[in-house]
């Protein structure tokens, strides 16, 4: 029993996302981190508002949830401050040598599954808002397992035994990544193997596993043929989306297995600083079979 000082509020969103109240996450409990994790399991994306933290804490709070994985390899921008290895900087701010201090610029940040081009691919992912503008940037999340079930029965037996190539080259933002040679040839670019519907490792739901659409390429078909289910697949995977404006001092926390995500465009002559860490996953993600 959770005495009632430990106690979580779980607010559910809609189809996707629920907000988590009554819990200050510079003091979490074991009970209030083992209820955080089943409301990520339920929910998929669970957002926490109005939390203080200091780089410390935020990396404290991150590691009750797993090891932490470094920073990706992004095409542009430093990638954490210096004394904080793990935090990835996400931010359009440039210093006073106009070198960017963060990754990921001011432009959209097209659909795509965190850490998916690594094996084994990366878990959750949270993001802490610094600065924010006050319109634009929005981040939005879809449910990989909504977009299976909305996929057409006949379009479902022709890819449901399939892998699929996360791209390894590109950041999400359109940037090679460091020490990548381009290759727009989806059979040839570099990238990692996943099934392309996945059980879940914790609760065993079937979802799509997909990241970026550039260079993803369906295992052993035709080019053309691969884009063209591709396409028919892509054309579904805004199911059920959850839209998050952000304020500052919000922190989003979600799973990079059940969900993909997307950034929006904002006006490069505003600030916006955002802090991330990524949790390491410890296994690929098992072939769901249906
Ligand atoms: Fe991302």
């Amino acid at each position: 029993m959770i005495a009632m000082s430990e106690a979580l509020e779980i607010v559910p969103y809609g189809k996707l996302g629920a907000e988590v109240r009554g819990v200050s996450l510079e003091r979490v409990t074991p009970r209030q981190v083992a209820a955080i994790e089943e409301a990520l399991n339920a929910h998929d994306v669970i957002i926490f508002r109005n939390q203080s933290l200091t780089n410390d804490a935020f990396l404290d709070f991150s590691r009750r949830f797993g090891d932490l994985d470094l920073p990706p390899n992004e095409g542009v921008g430093l990638k954490a401050p210096p004394e904080h290895p793990h935090i990835f900087i996400v931010s359009n701010v440039v210093d006073s040598k106009g070198e960017p201090i963060g990754a990921l610029g001011s432009g959209e940040c097209v659909w795509h599954t965190d850490g998916s081009y690594k094996a084994p691919p990366l878990g959750a992912s949270l993001l802490y808002a610094l600065e924010v503008p006050r319109t634009g940037g929005d981040t939005s999340f879809s449910s990989m397992k909504a977009a299976l079930q909305s996929l057409p029965s006949e379009l479902l037996d022709r890819v449901k035994g399939l892998d699929v190539k996360h791209d390894a080259a590109y950041d999400s933002a359109g940037n090679l990544r460091h020490g990548i040679t381009a290759s727009d040839d989806p059979r040839e670019s570099p990238g990692v193997w996943h099934p392309l519907i996945i059980e879940h490792p914790v609760t065993g739901i079937p979802g799509l596993y997909f990241s970026r659409r550039r260079n993803a390429y369906l295992r052993g078909l035709d080019l053309e043929e691969s884009e063209r289910l591709l396409d028919d697949i892509w054309s579904h995977i805004e199911s059920a989306v959850y839209r998050h404006q952000w304020l500052p001092k919000d922190l989003v926390m979600w799973d990079n297995r059940s969900v993909m995500h997307r950034r929006e465009a904002f006006d490069p002559t505003v600030r916006r600083v955002m802090h991330r860490t990524q949790i390491r996953g410890t296994l690929s993600p098992r072939r769901a079979l249906l």
